[in-house]
């Protein structure tokens, strides 16, 4: 096994997915971005083929393309309930102690625990055991967790 680091990017690629979680912003079909563009821009800043992946598709189609390797970084940028929960369905059985998590939309919808990726963390933690600790706060509504996979 390589001993580098591996990238993966898991998105659509066409934009948001049919929800309706949220106001026009999430429409479906909003944030759409080229997959060959996002290759560019990888690779522009020195990340090709072998160590990047970028997966097309809805993240509940692609449990099987996540490989083997624990996760050190996990950014969760899809703004929704449904997205980021099927999200950490694929990266849940990679997780492990000290994996680090930036949520990019952790106070979307005003903060709102019944919503949005606060409610998929609660979700999350309650059905997996998996704690999360609050490292950082940053930009307008992002919030960066460590993982304790066993805690005590
Ligand atoms: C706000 S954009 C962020 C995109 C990128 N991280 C960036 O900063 O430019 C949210 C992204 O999440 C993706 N997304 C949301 N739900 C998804 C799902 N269920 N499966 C795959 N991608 C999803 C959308 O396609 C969109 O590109």
């Amino acid at each position: 096994m390589s001993s580098r680091p591996s990238f993966y990017g898991f998105d659509t690629f066409p934009g948001m997915p049919q929800n309706d979680e949220g106001d026009d912003t999430l429409a479906s079909g909003s944030f759409r971005a080229g997959i060959e563009i996002a290759t560019a821009r990888c690779r522009a800043v020195g990340l090709q083929a072998p160590e990047l992946q970028l997966v097309p598709g809805l993240f509940a189609d692609n449990a099987d393309r996540i490989g083997d390797r624990p996760a050190a970084i996990v950014h969760l940028d899809c703004d929704l309930h449904a997205s980021t929960r099927d999200a950490l369905c694929l990266i849940g059985p990679r997780l492990v102690q000290g994996s680090v998590l930036p949520c990019d939309d952790y106070d979307l919808f005003r903060a709102d625990n019944q919503a949005g990726q606060r409610r998929a963390l609660r979700e999350f933690t309650e059905a997996s055991g998996i704690q999360l600790e609050t490292w950082f706060a940053y930009g307008a509504a992002s919030r960066a967790f460590l993982c304790h996979v066993n805690p005590t």
